[in-house]
């Protein structure tokens, strides 16, 4: 393209488009943050907290949400995807804590990060903690995870980061289910 010396800035929002573009399709169903518009404090609760419908997400697949004006990955794990996280030992985890608010203190171990205890749902901020891109799902990178394309960034089935320059997991929203299709962010 002609524009070739683009900067950084322009090339993460490129990133963040096409990334949650792809979380479009995947779900083949549009699906709206539902904002609780009876409660009397919902114009304060719009800001802190969504509910998501994740009964659309099959098996395989990535759901992308913004919130709070980031992107948030709801990945719906493959079996083989979390058994590939849990067979990992921590010693070879570069970040080996959860980065997790909702277990807090607690070590890197796979069922520290997923939100279920089976492992099926994994909630993330979809933002690289080298410099803040986002990276690409899917099964991308050397981990079969997520992988950064900015410097070479690579996190595994976990989003735990595996190879490259970023020091730390990627991060685990506060999020809790609120019935088996909803869950709740902040
Ligand atoms: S911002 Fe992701 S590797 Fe640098």
């Amino acid at each position: 393209m002609s524009h070739a010396d683009d900067n950084a800035g322009t090339r993460r929002d490129f990133l963040y488009y096409a990334t949650a573009g792809a979380g479009v399709v995947a779900t083949g169903a549009a699906v709206w943050p539902l904002v609780n518009q009876m409660n009397p404090s919902a114009d304060v609760q719009a800001l802190s907290s969504i509910f998501v419908d994740i009964s659309g997400v099959a098996v395989g697949t990535q759901l992308t949400v913004n919130f709070l004006g980031k992107p948030v990955f709801i990945r719906h794990r493959t079996q083989e995807e979390i058994d590939a996280a849990r067979a990992v030992p921590l010693s070879d985890l570069i970040d080996q804590t959860s980065e997790n608010p909702n277990k807090p203190n607690t070590d890197a171990a796979d069922q520290n990060r997923s939100l279920d205890e089976a492992g099926e749902w994994l909630v993330m901020t979809g933002v690289c903690t080298h410099l803040g891109c986002v990276p690409l799902g899917n099964g991308s990178g050397d981990f079969g995870g997520w992988f950064c394309p900015c410097h070479g960034s690579h996190y595994d089935t976990a989003g735990r980061i595996r190879r490259g320059p970023a020091p730390q997991n990627l991060h685990i929203p506060v999020v809790a289910f609120v019935d088996e299709t909803t869950i709740q962010l902040g």
